[in-house]
């Protein structure tokens, strides 16, 4: 089958990087069901598609919504009759100390970060195996890989994505199913703006305060020298028009740098690296 005929379902596509990897995609001949939880915001997107007739179609789908989940994959492999790549991407941050964040605050993030890739894979399994054949690309994180001050919630979603992709690749391989993690540094995006500051974190008496006004000036700096959002959408085009993909991609210049330390120095060194975030 070439390219052209192929697939492809995208999560959080009304903005960043599931906006710009649905349109690479469709741009390179998949069929592409651009989702996003609110059809509202599906302008500027329907407008691209109609300029260069692309290969879009856009669709309701809120990840923390098992009736839209199944509603959206349902109608999706009743128009199409297959999907060959899922593309997991919707997602946001929480930040916050550890000890400021509420339980609820959390239980909102997995929801969306972990339950919501959990709800919308389980879904799209059962037309890949049957197809025996298919990807799933989980847009992971440098947060799926070292832990920093602030961002236990949101690196703790991410690590559970990783745990989750690399065990699933291995029980998915014999049904001729891949698993991909795409791990982006920053990249500008809408990610910035959306971002969930815990509620205790905001109150300037918490004891955490200081801490977390270093680590904000230190990442809105390495925000602002973020990536494209095509850097990310490149590479996962790459991913899924690999014969044999790998099972983890990096994105991003700064990523490569601290997943090169992370594995060349020594736990005490990449921590003080960490560490001077908070300074
Ligand atoms: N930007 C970065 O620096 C960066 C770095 C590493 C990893 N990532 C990851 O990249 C992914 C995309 O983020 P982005 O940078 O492109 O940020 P973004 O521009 O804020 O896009 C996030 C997308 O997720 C959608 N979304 C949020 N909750 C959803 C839900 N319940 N159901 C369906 N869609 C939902 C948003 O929809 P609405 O428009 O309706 O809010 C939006 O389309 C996330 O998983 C993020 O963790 C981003």
């Amino acid at each position: 089958m070439s390219w052209d005929h192929k697939v492809a379902v995208v999560t959080g596509s009304s903005s960043g990087i599931g906006y710009e990897t649905a349109l690479t995609l469709a741009r390179n001949g998949f069929l592409t069901y651009a989702t996003m939880r609110n059809l509202s915001k599906s302008d500027n997107i329907k407008s691209v598609t109609n300029k260069e007739k692309l290969p879009i179609r856009t669709n309701q789908l809120d990840v923390t919504d098992d009736g839209s989940v199944n509603n959206a994959i349902r109608t999706i492999v009743s128009e199409a009759g297959r999907i060959d790549v899922l593309v997991n991407n919707a997602g946001y941050g929480l930040v916050g100390a550890f000890e400021d964040l509420s339980i609820q605050e959390i239980k909102d993030l997995y929801e969306t970060n972990v339950f919501g890739v959990v709800r919308v894979t389980q879904k799209v399994l059962p037309t890949m195996r049957r197809q025996q054949s298919g990807i799933i690309v989980n847009v992971s994180s440098g947060a799926g890989i070292f832990g920093y001050p602030g961002g236990s919630s949101y690196v703790s979603t991410k690590f559970a994505l990783e745990g989750l992709s690399e065990s699933i690749s291995y029980e998915l391989e014999p049904f001729g199913i891949k698993v991909v993690l795409i791990e982006p540094g920053f990249i500008k995006t809408n990610f910035a703006n959306s971002m969930v500051v815990a509620k205790r974190a905001q109150n300037p008496s918490s004891p955490y305060s200081q801490m977390m006004q270093k680590i904000s000036a230190n990442s809105n700096q390495m925000a602002n020298n973020g990536s494209p959002v095509g850097v990310v959408s490149k590479i996962i085009l790459e991913a899924v028009t690999s014969k044999n993909p790998n099972l983890r991609y990096l994105a991003g210049k700064d990523v490569e740098t601290w997943a090169a330390n992370k594995k060349t120095m020594s736990d005490g060194e990449f921590y003080n690296t960490i560490k001077n975030l908070a300074r």
